[in-house]
């Protein structure tokens, strides 16, 4: 294990001179090295990746590349790596596929409370445009699904299953491979949104048992607008986007080389940091803050979600006595966020911890701290310094 970021990560441009960044689940800083991963496709190697002259050899193998890349960071083969645009794209490309590919009259697709709007949504269009059956299983106070409420809930219409991998505002990481062996004794298939996981805990799709995850490059140091699914080989699919037969006919479009270069690098990237104990450094370094705050602020802090099957960098707490986004307004030292939704003044609480049974209250009082690549004991000091002084 390194008890430190390797050398060429100690600081990172963007962040210096600003407040600690300890919001790594909304996106993460890009790394330099994403930049010249994408250099010579944004300049020299401009060819199409489909033409067959000479210009669309290097593109062509650059592409091939990045597949393999994101295909070994999650134990697949590259034919099975879809690259799209976003996170939000590679979930409707999973379920909207998935329903219409099944060609039935209602199709029955089950997610779970927590997930992300990229999947709620979705399973709500589903339902107004195709009439397809969307039941929503609860979870328990940690935040996990029931195998069993899984199992109660399967039938013989069930197309799919999308459960999460892990929760972006608690890091709650749900039963999987429990989940996948349920769905799959009842014919359904298991879609899992790991946007959150990869990159952060080790990420299998044999030994999570899934038939389509999804894998997002702005979470992982990568940058915006680049996204993938994987699609196991004979899953069928309805395409997302119709045109020229791009991305094994399921997303038409020229691709866009350097992005998904960016993406392969990120993957190596992040193949690099698992092997190199980073999830326990993350680990340590939340575990501090979170020590750090309940001895500053004596029971009044609440861990929100699971305290072991949680994503190493991910520390979502209630503050007695606060609402976190005036304790977040009072602390300018620190970027970070709540769950709650602000509209016209008034603050909701978070869909994610409401379904979890948290109260207005605690909900309210909730602050996601999430940790990643340039996170410092220093960042840990500052931020629970000024938490405790706000809150106090
Ligand atoms: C769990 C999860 N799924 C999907 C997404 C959406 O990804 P994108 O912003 O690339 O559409 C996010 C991003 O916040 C996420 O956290």
């Amino acid at each position: 294990m390194t008890a430190h970021p390797a050398p060429h990560v100690l600081s990172h441009p963007g962040l210096a001179g600003g407040p600690v960044y300890l919001d790594y689940n909304a996106t993460t800083p890009v790394d330099a090295r994403m930049a010249e991963a994408m250099a010579a496709q944004l300049s020299d190697l401009f060819g199409n990746p489909s033409s067959s002259h000479l210009y669309g050899e290097r593109p062509r193998a650059a592409l091939r590349h990045a597949r393999e890349q994101v295909a070994a960071l999650i134990g697949a083969r590259p034919h099975e790596i879809v690259f799209t645009a976003s996170g939000s794209e590679a979930d409707l490309l999973a379920l909207r596929g998935a329903v219409l590919a099944a060609g039935r009259p209602r199709p029955h697709v089950i997610t779970q409370a927590t997930e992300h709007p990229a999947i709620l949504q979705t399973c709500h269009a589903l339902a107004r445009l195709y009439g397809a059956r969307v039941t929503v299983l609860p979870v328990g106070g940690d935040g996990l699904v029931d195998p069993a409420a899984l199992a109660a809930a399967l039938d013989d219409e069930t197309v799919l299953v999308s459960v999460m991998a892990a929760n972006n505002e608690t890091g709650a990481l749900q039963p999987l491979p429990d989940l996948a062996a349920l769905a799959h004794a009842r014919g359904a298939m298991l879609h899992c949104d790991a946007a959150q996981a990869v990159g952060k805990i080790a990420v299998d799709v044999e030994a999570l048992g899934v038939d389509l995850l999804t894998v997002v490059g702005h979470k992982m140091y990568a940058p915006k607008g680049i996204a993938a699914l994987f699609v196991r080989e004979g899953v069928a699919l309805e395409p997302v986007v119709y045109g020229g037969g791009q991305e094994r006919g399921l997303r038409a479009g020229t691709e866009n080389v350097a992005l998904t270069a960016a993406l392969g690098t990120a993957a190596d990237l992040a193949a690099r940091d698992l092997a190199d104990g980073e999830p326990a450094r993350l680990t340590a370094l939340r575990d501090d803050l979170h020590k750090k705050l309940a001895d500053g602020l004596p029971g009044r802090v609440h861990l929100n979600g699971p305290l072991q099957r949680r994503l190493p960098n991910t520390l979502n707490v209630s503050i007695d006595g606060v609402l976190g986004h005036e304790l977040l307004a009072a602390t300018p030292q620190l970027a970070a966020s709540t769950g709650s939704a602000c509209h016209s003044g008034t603050h909701t609480p978070s869909p994610v911890l409401t379904a979890m049974g948290l109260d207005a209250d605690r909900a309210l009082a909730a602050v996601r701290l999430s940790l990643g690549r340039w996170s410092t004991p220093a960042d840990i000091e500052t931020a629970a310094t000024a938490l405790i002084k706000a809150a106090v």
